[in-house]
């Protein structure tokens, strides 16, 4: 049991993991099978060790200065993330999304205290079904946004302080649970999101 915290992100991370034996059997496979259960974070998503990950990182690099707005592209994973760990920290925070991605998902970034764009999909384009040109589009609004703003882009698929949350935490934490068990672990979250051990 972990100890009282002090702020819902302090409860990111630190996910159970669960043994696959049925798997592990099914395939044939010798080792040890883990399943991470990352959707047990407080925004239900992985997404959130990297929404943290990225705010701490250009908080100590001083690239993102106290009340600066955050804003970022998503489809709603990275967006619930930074709008728990924006609205604690208090960074005004300003998801930018397509109008193809799922509208629950905006209305829980809402919730969350974030402001939520919407952008058009392309002509022709089908609702749930977010092509790159569709992506294009968002990431344009975004950056557009973060300039008028004079903003801070969290920018999920360039900053280190993403892949580097998970070097230090997904990895670390389910290395040193599975320590003993096995050789070489296989590490993936219950949305099937594979990462090396
Ligand atoms: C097509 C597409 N859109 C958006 C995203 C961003 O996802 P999210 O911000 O919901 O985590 C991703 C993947 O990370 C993606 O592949």
């Amino acid at each position: 049991m972990r100890p009282v915290m002090d702020s819902i992100v302090d409860a990111i991370g630190g996910t159970p993991l669960v043994r696959l034996d049925r798997l592990t059997r099914h395939l044939g496979v010798s080792g040890t099978i883990l399943a991470k259960l990352d959707y047990l974070n407080p925004g239900f998503s992985k997404k959130d060790r990297a929404a943290l990950g990225i705010i701490e990182e250009a908080e100590r690099a001083g690239t993102l200065k106290p009340g600066q707005t955050v804003v970022e592209l998503t489809s709603g994973n990275m967006g619930t993330g930074l709008a728990i760990v924006c609205g604690i920290r208090g960074y005004p925070f300003i998801a930018v999304m397509s109008k193809g991605n799922s509208e629950e998902r905006a209305r829980m970034m809402r919730a969350l205290g974030a402001e939520v764009v919407l952008v058009d999909q392309l002509p022709g384009s089908v609702p749930g079904q977010v092509s790159g040109g569709d992506l294009a589009l968002v990431d344009g609004e975004a950056k557009r946004i973060t300039q008028e703003r004079g903003a801070f882009r969290a920018d999920q698929f360039h900053r280190d302080g993403n892949w580097r949350a998970h070097y230090r935490t997904t990895g670390r934490s389910s290395g040193s649970r599975a320590a003993g068990r096995s050789t070489r672990s296989s590490i993936s979250s219950a949305r099937a999101a594979a990462m090396p051990a």
